[in-house]
């Protein structure tokens, strides 16, 4: 039997070209295999039609945007996932649930390859080819853009030359990477780091320069999860939908910044994440109400280290997993709402309440009805700086006492 590749294929003028040039160069048939992670633009149905027209034996698309919300974007939230502080791993989680159905089809149509459509340089081959042997290990990998010497110049001469249905004038000044999570833009003139991005870099987003009147949103959470908008039920999905949308208008969410690839190399990337950062900044301030202290800083540690193993590649890795479980357990009372006011780029909490929370008035309040007990405050200090007070007596009775400065006073000793 003919051997068999399964492309990751996404209805575009590269991975369109790929399916003949893989069938070429290795004599196998290729398979295609659509996604839909909310990235908008064209119909499977659409996408699906091309795939067979360009020379696909099959084409197996899949519509995964509540799987990729549920069990993808929800998990980063609960994370708080935010590489070097700034970047909510829109790219890094797309790719897992993707090979998820690249690993579906192979199976199904007997396939002993998988390809995709990344170049030598960036994180998405790594998430792509180390997710899928963490899957199905006897599945071999290829990327022709890679491997088989398939560049954007000869992939518009192959196209023309062939009369695939696909436009090959289109000029894209950016490499984009999308889906309902957020939205990456990189290469062209953003290369040169001190280029500020132009307004057409954005689409998820309005100038939050000028902003319309500031729109103010109460979101539900249980365990974790937004659960309601305003007082109406929502899915995850739809939360981050209407959450995009609404922080969007506000242009919440732009990032820009020089962030460490696994490869090793810098790069510039511009990213716009509306719903994520919003429902992101709302989901941590309700832990800030609700985990205890100790929790809280511990799961920070977890927080990072989960983020780095996602973002290079690692989703379907042990210690993520493990991770994971702990992240979980953390959510149990992570219940309530937050108010926030979306406006002029900004996603600001401005109220809170939650039935699960620590919060207590009692103890926090400096009017009538205080709990706490002020005097117990000197006895634990006491003990608390002992240690330190005890190294100070070492250091002063050793000449090594912290340094005052001259005394300006001017008072007589
Ligand atoms: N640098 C980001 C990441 O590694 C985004 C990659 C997006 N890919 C693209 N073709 N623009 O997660």
């Amino acid at each position: 039997m003919t051997d068999r590749i399964v492309l990751a294929y996404s209805g575009g003028l590269d991975t369109s070209v790929a399916i003949g040039w893989i069938h070429d160069a290795t004599g196998a048939d290729v398979i295609a295999c659509a996604v839909d992670v909310g990235q908008g633009g064209e119909d499977l149905e659409v996408i699906r039609q091309r795939a067979l027209d360009c020379g696909a034996v099959e084409a197996y698309v899949a519509d995964a945007r509540d799987e990729f919300a549920n069990d993808y974007c929800m998990p980063a939230l609960k994370t708080n996932a935010l590489y070097m502080d700034a970047y909510p791993v829109v790219s890094a989680i797309s790719r897992p649930v993707i090979t998820k159905h690249l690993v579906t089809a192979a199976k199904r149509f007997g396939a002993s390859t998988v390809a995709h459509g990344c170049t030598g340089k960036g994180n998405d081959q790594v998430r792509f080819e180390v997710s899928i042997t963490s899957l199905a290990p006897e599945l071999k990998c290829i990327a022709p853009v890679r491997d088989l010497a398939l560049t954007r110049d000869k992939a518009i001469d192959y196209a023309e030359r062939k009369g695939l249905p696909i436009a090959t004038t289109k000029h894209n000044p950016f490499s984009i990477d999308q889906n309902v999570w957020g939205r990456a833009i990189e290469t062209g003139f953003l290369e040169d780091i001190w280029n500020e991005p132009t307004k057409d870099v954005y689409s998820y987003t309005d100038d939050p320069a000028f902003p319309p009147v500031a729109d103010e949103v109460v979101l539900r959470f249980e365990r974790g999860i937004p659960v309601a908008i305003d007082g109406r039920p929502v899915t995850p999905l739809q939360a981050i939908e209407e959450m995009n949308r609404r922080a969007g208008a506000q242009g919440v969410g732009r990032i820009d910044i020089v962030e460490d690839r696994l490869v090793g190399i810098k790069s510039r990337e511009v990213y716009e994440a509306p719903g994520a950062m919003a429902l992101i900044a709302a989901h941590q301030e309700l832990e800030r109400v609700t985990l205890e202290r100790e929790q809280s800083r511990f799961k920070r540690q977890v927080s990072d280290r989960w983020t780095e193993l996602v973002y290079d590649g690692q989703w379907f890795s042990p210690l993520k997993k493990s991770l994971d479980a702990f992240v979980d357990d953390t959510q149990h009372y992570v219940n309530g709402e937050i108010r926030m006011q979306l406006h002029g780029g900004r996603a600001t909490v401005t109220g809170r309440r939650s039935e699960t929370g620590l919060y207590d008035f009692n103890m926090a309040t400096y009017d009538e009805g205080d709990a706490f007990d002020q005097s117990q405050a000197r006895g634990f200090i006491e003990i608390y700086g002992l240690a330190a007070k005890q190294a100070a007596a070492r250091d002063v009775a050793n000449g090594r006492g912290e340094d005052l400065g001259e005394d300006t006073t001017g008072a007589q000793a």
